[in-house]
């Protein structure tokens, strides 16, 4: 549906002969991991993530290949088709989890475009597994994608791959997605491969970015890393076959709206949320926190924040019970362990000093350092009075939107933090700047004992903005602007 513009374009390296698929998603995952059972038997499972969400329900539309890694060291499985996709897997050798996915993707890159939360280790080795990652990657797409076929590459993990496949097939419309923020340029000039980087990316035709901020940060690094022409949104690309023009733009992510909405309104799930509350022992209010456990997430500012209103009694215990869902994630990596440490010692520490023996029902936080079925998460999101999004920096942050989504009789107040991308949309919230302890108490205090009425008002209008911007708009103005970018683009000069 999708492969047809280009059908009479030159397919590239002979080597690489077009596959079957019209649209191809590249992503660092595959949206299912793969679990290698005792008795010698593998499962699939549905892997977490805000990028699977988002990127599933537009697969199963249109029919089309996804390419990713399965979630483990070993060779790769062949193709197999699961939920209406076709999934062809890109195998990582233990080296290769350990140099390009612990440490260039995410000890390198992650904390370097988090705005250096903690400081990024540069490690030659990581640099070359990763080049050599992303060009598997990029042989993988070109090797399923149609002639003229559209391909969407997706994130930080694999910004080399739209320029290494335009080398191994120029036929092919090419658009790539950044899902976290693109960071300032003095902070991005710290990367020694800084310009490689920025090379790989301008393979696209459209580059797409959460904020306008961070388009506007890409921009920048184009004319300072790599001396690019840039025009508004557009940058000249030399290339074997004249210049090119490339866009960038911003398309903030979303959710899928009524699957979130549908979820909420079962039975089972509501009497599920029913049965939470019951279990805490009816606290006047419940706080909720979902995340990654991810030092870009503010778990810390959040906890300290919660502790020093109990301290100060401006809260109370159990009157108020916090549940904290902190899912493992990336765990052999340093920082992650070190916060899951942090994090732990201060969940004990609030314990410890406001639980009360013989209370009823739970402790102040309730910590779930575990990872949930959607239906779960439904149930926990209607629990909640109050839901507190306290990222450092976050591209945009789903699980906001998600909470908002479930939130069908419009109570409910969220806490979000301005260095969201959810923040440009979400009015609604109660913005706060998370590392302004006092400001995020008064926020959480206001959220929790808010009327009604003013509640109503601010959730309808957040509902309003991810109802009418879901995963599918998303989704389709990025095809779109794909679609028509160099046809736009005829007759431009920079
Ligand atoms: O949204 C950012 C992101 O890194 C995605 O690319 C990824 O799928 C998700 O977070 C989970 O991270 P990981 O793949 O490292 O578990």
């Amino acid at each position: 549906m999708l492969a047809t513009k280009n059908a009479a374009a030159d397919p590239g390296d002979p080597g690489v002969p077009a596959g079957d698929y019209g649209f191809v998603v590249a992503a660092s995952r595959l949206p299912v991991d793969r679990v290698d059972e005792p008795d010698g038997e593998t499962e699939w499972r549905r892997s977490p993530g805000g990028l699977v969400t988002a990127l599933e329900p537009v697969m199963r539309e249109a029919n089309g290949a996804w390419v990713g890694w399965p979630g483990s060291a070993g060779p790769a499985p062949e193709p197999f088709d699961a939920d209406g996709m076709h999934l062809v897997c890109v195998g990582l050798s233990e080296d290769e989890v350990s140099d390009f996915y612990e440490g260039f993707c995410n000890a390198t890159l992650w904390p370097l475009y988090h705005d250096v939360i903690v400081p990024p280790v540069f490690r030659r080795p990581w640099w070359e597994s990763y080049v050599t990652v992303n060009r598997r990657f990029a042989r993988a797409v070109a090797e399923q994608a149609a002639l003229g076929a559209t391909v969407w590459v997706n994130d930080y993990q694999l910004q080399l791959v739209p320029g290494m496949l335009r080398t191994l097939r120029s036929d092919v419309r090419i658009g790539f997605f950044n899902h976290i923020p693109f960071p300032g340029y003095e902070i991005f000039a710290q990367l020694p491969w800084r310009r490689q980087i920025i090379e790989g990316l301008l393979g696209a035709d459209l580059l797409g970015f959460q904020r306008h901020g961070d388009t506007a940060n890409f921009l920048r690094a184009c004319r300072r890393a790599t001396g690019k022409s840039t025009r508004g949104s557009l940058i000249q690309v030399p290339d074997p076959a004249g210049a090119r023009i490339v866009r960038a733009g911003s398309f903030p992510v979303s959710i899928d709206f009524s699957a979130f909405a549908e979820l909420a309104g079962r039975p089972d799930v509501r009497a599920r949320a029913r049965e939470i509350r019951d279990g805490l022992g009816n606290p006047d209010v419940v706080l909720l926190g979902v995340d990654r456990l991810d030092y870009t997430k503010g778990i810390l500012h959040r906890l300290n924040a919660y502790g020093e209103l109990l301290d100060e009694g401006r809260l109370s215990s159990p009157g108020t019970v916090f549940i904290m869902v902190a899912s493992p994630s990336r765990e052999r990596v340093e920082h992650y362990r070190i916060l899951r440490d942090e994090v732990e010692t201060t969940v004990g520490r609030i314990n410890g000093q406001h639980g009360e023996l013989g209370a009823l029902g739970s402790p102040p936080v309730h910590y779930l350092h575990q990872s949930f079925p959607r239906e779960e998460m439904a149930a926990l999101y209607l629990t909640a009075d109050v839901m507190l999004v306290t990222s450092l920096r976050d591209g945009m942050n789903l699980v906001a939107k998600e909470f908002v989504a479930c939130r069908d009789d419009e109570s409910g107040a969220l806490v979000l933090s301005e260095f969201t991308g959810a923040a440009d949309e979400l009015a609604g919230a109660f913005l706060v700047n998370p590392h302004d302890i006092e400001g995020l108490k008064d926020a959480i205090v206001r959220a929790a004992t808010i009327q009604a009425q003013e509640a109503r008002r601010r959730m309808r209008s957040m509902r309003r903005r991810v109802r009418e911007n879901d995963v599918a708009h998303w989704a389709a103005s990025f095809l779109d602007a794909l679609k028509g970018a160099p046809d736009q683009l005829e007759g431009v000069s920079l």
